[in-house]
């Protein structure tokens, strides 16, 4: 029999309690229950980013987050990324730059990217950032590699390290 547990998270700003099955991931949570359905579900194993949204401020996979694990936490999808009537840059700059074909990955790729532009602000070194740096800089191949989580199937690689390397500026 399925063991239950109420979970309590805030999500785009709004208190969402719910009583679960506590076998329940973050994603299926958001989209199963909330019908918050921008994150996606591409492969439910933690190898796509498609499923990206930001827990307590920190991009993660949805899709292997249990949500009873996340009981309290802030959660932001990206139906909570824009401002009102105006997009969030990201989304703005993915647009001008053409930076998807079939969108699939899209959601994933812009909550990824506002949760490591956070990464970078604070300091975060990658895999690529040169040893010893005083801070790490945000070249296409920093973007590149701290964006080497999120595939797009549809090869739009060049356009979406345009678009983030443009906000960064
Ligand atoms: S659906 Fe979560 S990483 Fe692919
Ligand atoms: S735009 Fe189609 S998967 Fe990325």
């Amino acid at each position: 029999m399925a063991e239950l547990a109420t979970v309590t998270v805030l999500v785009n700003g709004r208190e969402e309690s719910l009583v679960l099955d506590t076998r329940t991931s973050l994603l299926d949570l958001l989209r199963e229950h909330l019908g918050l359905t921008g994150a996606k579900k591409g492969c439910d194993h933690g190898q796509c980013g498609a499923c990206t949204v930001l827990i307590d401020g920190l991009r993660a996979n949805a899709c292997l987050a249990l949500a009873v694990a996340h009981d309290g936490a802030e959660i932001v999808t990206i139906e909570g990324l824009a401002d009102a009537d105006s997009p969030h840059p990201l989304q703005a700059a993915f647009i001008e730059h053409d930076a998807f074909q079939c969108g699939y990955c899209t959601p994933g790729q812009i909550c990824s990217a506002v949760g490591m532009l956070g990464e970078v602000e604070a300091g975060w070194p990658s895999y690529v950032t040169e040893p010893g740096a005083a801070e790490p800089g945000l070249d296409a191949s920093e973007i590149r590699e701290r964006m080497s989580g999120n595939i797009c199937r549809c090869g739009a690689y060049p356009n979406i390290v345009a678009a983030i390397e443009e906000v960064s500026r």
